[in-house]
């Protein structure tokens, strides 16, 4: 458990589950103490907490609700006190409603928008405020998607809920850098989580064809990817977005 993340405090919220299960695990292996959110089953957090420990790596789970500010701040608390410190935020917690611009209803758009938007800038917010108390810099990553810039009229509100992130990446990313609190997005393509589930098995042979490296990622290989974001290695990134997509965006009529 030792690596580039050494010495470190990473929060990352959602992570019982799926990339972020997968970034906390590894965020451990290269050294980092880590503080995971969950919002629902205690079972698979624990076995998050439980997996980190028995590699020797540090890991202290926490229950709050991203779409509430008042537990988004009781994560920066147990990270001062389980660990003394914040230096890595990650915005992962994400939902899909599945609802096309004409059938989408106010309740479904409330409810994902404040876990995918309001509690990743509210999550900014917080984070960046114990990084400023800190006075020695920080890293607040993204999680955001293709859809930050690519429609899917099949879930209109998560299209906006991404595309706001990526302007909370850029603005927040020019506001902190002064602070030297970097801001960075991450934005998968197709990766196989929970999320996708749902999704019909003609819908996921057609987008695996249109991915260029020919194949939905592991969350693990999402996992790298924001752990090269939050390390030194990426010390001038900021205020933009890292896609990791296998180049889907890019094949021309993809969808
Ligand atoms: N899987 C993909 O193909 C893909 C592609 C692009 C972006 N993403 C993004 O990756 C992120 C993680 O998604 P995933 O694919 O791992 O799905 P997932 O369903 O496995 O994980 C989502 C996590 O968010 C948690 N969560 C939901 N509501 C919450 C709340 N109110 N408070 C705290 N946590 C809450 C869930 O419990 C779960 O742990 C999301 O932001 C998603 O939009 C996923």
């Amino acid at each position: 458990m030792s690596g580039p993340l050494d010495g470190k405090v990473v929060a990352v919220t959602g992570a019982n589950s799926g990339i972020g299960e997968a970034i906390a695990k590894e965020a451990a292996a290269q050294g980092a103490a880590v503080v995971i959110d969950w919002v629902v089953d205690p079972a698979a957090t624990e076995g998050v907490v439980a997996d980190i420990e028995s590699r020797g790596g540090r890991c202290h789970a926490v229950q709050a609700d991203v779409a509430k500010v008042a537990d988004l701040q009781k994560i920066v608390d147990a990270a001062v006190a389980a660990f003394g410190r914040l230096d890595v935020w990650v915005n992962n917690a994400g939902i899909e409603v599945g609802q096309t611009l004409t059938d989408l209803d106010e309740e479904k758009y409330d409810r994902l928008m404040g876990i995918n938007l309001k509690g990743a800038v509210f999550g900014t917010q917080v984070a960046a405020a114990q990084m400023r108390a800190q006075g020695d810099g920080g890293v607040i990553v993204n999680i955001t998607s293709t859809h930050e810039d690519w429609p899917m009229p099949s879930d209109l509100a998560y299209c906006v809920s991404k595309g706001g992130m990526r302007m909370l990446t850029r603005t927040a990313g020019v506001e902190l850098g002064p602070d030297r609190i970097r801001v960075v997005g991450v934005g998968p393509g197709a990766i196989l989580t929970p999320i996708n589930a749902d999704d019909d098995a003609a819908a996921q042979a057609a987008l695996r064809a249109a991915i260029p490296l020919g194949y939905e990622a592991e969350p693990a290989e999402i996992a790298t990817v924001v752990c090269w974001a939050a390390s030194d290695a990426a010390k001038y990134v900021t205020a933009t977005t890292v896609m990791a997509d296998g180049g889907l965006m890019q094949k021309p009529g993809a969808v």
